[in-house]
């Protein structure tokens, strides 16, 4: 293999990983209005809600479209909080006291409010 085709070869795959992780990236957004301090709170407990999504919820709810994964767009009230344990059998039977706490909720509740919207149904 040449120089050429060794950085070719190097070029595209660096491409190619680029991609597919900014595909799967999950951003926030949070109002314009917020105060940058308040903001930074609102990150931290935003990325919690993010890890703790992904060990209750996203078994259920993540989707992938066309390599991008999908965290549904669910409307605010639907986010509901600590109720959501009972809104249907399968969250009964999962979203136990001691399977997710109702403050681990709450910080996923702020994950699903304040991600970007995907727009995708
Ligand atoms: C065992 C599978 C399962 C798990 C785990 C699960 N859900 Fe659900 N969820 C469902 C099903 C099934 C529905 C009803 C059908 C639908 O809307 O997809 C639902 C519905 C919902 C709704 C819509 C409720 C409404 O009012 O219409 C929300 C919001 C939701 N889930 C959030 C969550 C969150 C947050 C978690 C994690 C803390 C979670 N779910 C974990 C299966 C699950």
């Amino acid at each position: 293999m040449n120089k050429y085709t060794i950085s070719t070869v190097l070029f595209c795959t660096l491409s190619i990983m680029a991609c597919v992780s900014s595909k799967s990236k999950i951003t926030h957004d949070f109002p314009a209005a917020m105060a940058p301090d308040v903001r930074e709170g609102y990150v931290k407990q935003w990325e919690k809600g993010k890890i703790l999504y992904e060990l209750n919820c996203a078994k259920c709810h993540t989707t992938t479209l066309n390599g991008r994964t999908i965290v549904p767009d669910f409307t605010e009230s639907q986010l509901v909080g600590y109720t959501l344990r009972v809104t249907n059998q399968k969250h009964e039977a999962a979203l136990t006291d001691e399977s997710v706490s109702t403050e681990e909720l709450g910080l996923i509740m702020t994950f699903l409010t304040y991600k970007k919207k995907n727009n995708v149904k």
